[in-house]
């Protein structure tokens, strides 16, 4: 091992950590000294089927450069499994340091076609198996009196997209878990922080190109690598992001960001209340200017990752 030692003696757990942003994270955590859990179901992009073959490629770039790593095929979706993730970590290297929620399946859907059963399937995976991983994990924090979460959320979620209703609201979700999470457990010394990340994996492929405009977005995605977000990760868990919590950043290629978080930005009174129609006169005019755009990701960032 060469790299750094910012994660010296410390345990990870990254969930879909067999491909895309959570292999990278995974290698970038074990680079930085750390004992990573390599947990992923091996499962399509809408969910289906599972295989380990995704987890043990991850675990042998690592034991290769001389790494430390352990394998979890358990899904983040269910308490039981996520106990189980968590336990690999004892078991394998004797504690936990490190959560990092990234496994996520895609079923995009336009709203009006959407199913029960697309909308469970991706709210099961991103906003419950991110509550259950770091719940799984949270009296061990406790008792240590430390402990580091890191959450992906998306900007699918913080902005918005088209045919995304389950996924953006998970997403949005998980930005909420994490505040909670920081607020309830700061206490204990425990820190929690979402990255929205850029990279272009197989998440992305579903992204439509039928027009010479989206063809040329499209282009620009393909030279996003998921590696790039792991740097943000892997700073945010270790110590030296010790009084760094609650916060969302984004990563895009070179670029990183802080993204605000929800706070009023007008406040109208009326001394005498309101009643429907003096909002509509009245209220609705004032707030006019200070409405939000009805924007998608793509809208909010329209210059090429640099
Ligand atoms: P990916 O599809 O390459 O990797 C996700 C991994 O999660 C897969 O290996 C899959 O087997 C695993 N997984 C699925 N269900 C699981 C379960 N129940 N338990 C354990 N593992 C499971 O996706 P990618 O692009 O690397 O995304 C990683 C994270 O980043 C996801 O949370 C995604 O929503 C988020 N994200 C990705 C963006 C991108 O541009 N690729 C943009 C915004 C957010």
């Amino acid at each position: 091992m060469s790299e750094g030692s910012m994660l010296a003696g410390k345990v990870a757990v990254v969930t879909g950590a067999g491909g895309g942003i959570g292999r990278e994270i995974a290698l970038a955590m074990a680079l930085e000294g750390a004992a990573v859990v390599i947990n992923d179901v091996g499962a399509s992009l809408s969910g289906e089927g599972g295989s380990a073959t995704p987890a043990e490629q991850t675990r042998a770039i690592i034991v290769q450069r001389g790494g430390r790593a352990a394998i979890s095929t358990d899904s983040v979706a269910e308490w039981e499994s996520a106990q189980r993730i968590v336990q690999c970590a004892l078991d394998s290297f004797g504690r936990i340091d490190i959560v990092v929620n990234n496994a996520g399946i895609l079923r995009d859907v336009i709203f009006h076609k959407m199913s029960a059963e697309d909308w469970l399937a991706v709210i099961g995976v991103h906003l419950n198996g991110s509550f259950f991983v770091s719940r799984a994990a949270a009296g061990h924090f406790r008792r240590q009196g430390s402990g580091a979460y890191v959450h992906m959320t998306s900007t699918s979620g913080l902005v918005g997209n088209f045919g995304q209703a389950n996924y953006a609201a998970a997403k949005l979700g998980i930005v909420g878990l994490s505040k909670s999470i920081a607020l309830d457990m700061q206490r204990f010394g425990v820190r929690s922080n979402c990255i929205a990340p850029f990279a272009w994996s197989r998440m992305t492929s579903s992204i439509p190109a039928d027009t010479p405009e989206q063809q040329a977005r499209l282009a620009k995605l393909q030279q996003m690598t998921p590696d790039k977000n792991a740097p943000l990760a892997v700073c945010l868990a270790a110590d030296a992001a010790h009084d760094i919590t609650g916060q969302v950043f984004g990563a895009r290629m070179n670029e990183l960001y802080l993204f605000s978080q929800s706070r009023m930005i007008r406040s109208i009174h009326r001394s005498d209340g309101w009643t429907p129609a003096a909002i509509a006169a009245h209220a609705l005019p004032a707030f006019r200017p200070s409405l939000m755009p009805l924007d998608r990701s793509g809208d909010a960032f329209s210059w090429d990752p640099a």
